[in-house]
């Protein structure tokens, strides 16, 4: 495809929120205070910070840089700017992880829609702690309900995919962003008020660093490259519609910004709101389903019309934060098939879509009926979720570090990330340093500590 072919993000905010609407989602709201509840709270959460503003944010840039400067789909790239190298096969990797991050992320999606319509017919109203746990698990060990409802998210994500980048990416982020962040304002402010959710706030804000091993640090690291969308090419490849004024740093430091308020709200959305009706928050990837109903059902129980109505806005904007996310994946495969291949854009796309809703059905089925076929000990979904988060991403962020810092022309990088010279960009040494020699030896280090490669 020719360069001035392909379509451009049309308005700075939109180039913002796109990449924002693929940074927020299910990782933010869903992931991210399960991990956090696995790794013992605060100290996580420190760790992780660290991660976003020392790897994230450079790596981000990086990707950003790649992205627009070859003006092609991730694996195209690394072929344009290091041809007849075994570089593409980092693009080609993050292709396979968007592929295989799609297919259980999905599921979760999917849930949303059963819990939009639980909360529409006020089905949470009168149930105990107890109860929404067991009909939680009910749920997701159903073999037909969750699987319908990811395929009805699939055909939502390919139906905005094959409407194109500006008009189905860009509008639907405008207005689904600044929505979902008022409404986690007022349920962060509603779980803190729940009796007993001090406990809740202390484990958020109270670091205890004797808890911080090799296993926080990989759920650290692998937490704040899913939740940037790191690693796998997929801002690289929003990058390549960026337009050429577009300020590559600064989108970098607005997403990760975004990202990381929407993360801490939710924090402080599940963990008070778990600790006021004693549910742990080691509760895995349940905790969201499970605490939530209960902040409605125990802070607007009286107002059920107020409980109704919050709580359909909750899970319909979060079902909208893991569309913009979801849509940002597809974006990545179907941009590879359509430019690699010489397919049309929707041939690719319904590839895309047939290939991930099969992984779907699987990943699905393995919380239920296939519970017991695991890989190295894990369900498929936990397979794919370590595989892809805690491998993948954090080796693509790896290899891209590498790439920008050692091999890419240092001209390209600076035109890159400073416009062609004409902005300011005084970190940009420090930049350098973080992708050549930080990002390397740390996530190299957290592997080799973690993975016990040595
Ligand atoms: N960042 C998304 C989230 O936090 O929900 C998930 C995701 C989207 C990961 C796109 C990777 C990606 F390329």
């Amino acid at each position: 495809m020719a360069k001035n072919d392909r379509a451009n993000f049309g308005s700075k905010l939109g180039v913002i929120l796109a990449s924002a609407g693929s940074a927020v989602g299910l990782g933010n709201i869903w992931r991210f205070p399960y991990e956090t509840g696995n790794h013992g709270g605060a100290a996580f959460i420190l760790v992780y910070l660290g991660c976003v503003l020392f790897l994230g944010i450079p790596i981000m840039i990086a990707e950003f840089s790649i992205g627009r400067h070859s003006r092609a789909n991730t694996a195209r790239a690394y072929q344009i700017l290091a041809p007849g190298t075994p570089w593409r096969w980092v693009g080609r990797m993050g292709v396979l992880a968007g592929f295989l991050i799609l297919g259980y992320y999905s599921v979760v999606a999917g849930w949303t829609l059963e819990f939009i319509c639980e909360a529409a017919t006020n089905s949470f109203a009168g149930k105990s702690a107890t109860e929404f746990i067991s009909s939680f698990n009910g749920f997701v060990a159903n073999p037909w309900r969750p699987v319908l409802w990811m395929i009805a998210f699939m055909l939502a994500t390919h139906l905005i995919i094959v409407k194109g980048v500006e008009k189905g990416i860009e509008r639907s982020a405008k207005v689904m962003m600044p929505a979902l962040f008022i409404l986690l304002i007022i349920l962060a402010i509603c779980a803190v008020s729940l009796p007993g959710a001090g406990a809740g706030i202390e484990f958020l804000l109270k670091p205890d660093f004797s808890k911080v091993d090799g296993n926080v640090l990989l759920g650290a690291m692998g937490q704040a490259f899913f939740s940037l969308s790191l690693g796998m090419g997929c801002l690289c490849t929003y990058a390549s519609y960026f337009r050429n004024d577009t300020n590559l740093p600064r989108t970098a430091l607005n997403v990760g910004f975004i990202d990381t308020m929407v993360a801490i709200l939710a924090g402080f959305i599940i963990f008070p709101a778990a600790f006021s009706v004693g549910i742990e928050p080691d509760a895995g990837p349940s905790l969201l389903f499970i605490t939530l109903p209960n902040v409605f059902q125990q802070a607007f129980g009286s107002l059920p019309w107020l409980a109704v109505l919050l709580s359909v806005m909750f899970y319909v904007l979060l079902a909208l934060a893991a569309l913009t996310s979801t849509i940002s994946l597809h974006e990545v495969v179907t941009a590879y098939l359509h430019e690699e291949f010489n397919l049309s854009r929707s041939k690719a796309a319904r590839l895309v879509t047939l290939g991930c809703t099969i992984l779907g059905i699987f990943s699905s089925l393995s919380l239920g009926v296939g519970k017991e076929y695991t890989l190295f000990g894990m369900t498929l979904f936990d397979f794919f979720d370590f595989l892809t988060a805690k491998i993948m991403l954090p080796l693509g962020g790896l290899f891209i570090a590498v790439f920008t810092g050692w091999f890419l022309d240092k001209q390209i990088v600076w035109e890159e990330m400073s416009n062609r010279g004409t902005l300011k960009l005084p970190l940009y040494k420090a930049i350098i340093f973080i992708l050549k020699f930080v990002a390397p030896v740390a996530i190299g280090f957290i592997f080799v500590n973690e993975l016990g490669i040595i």
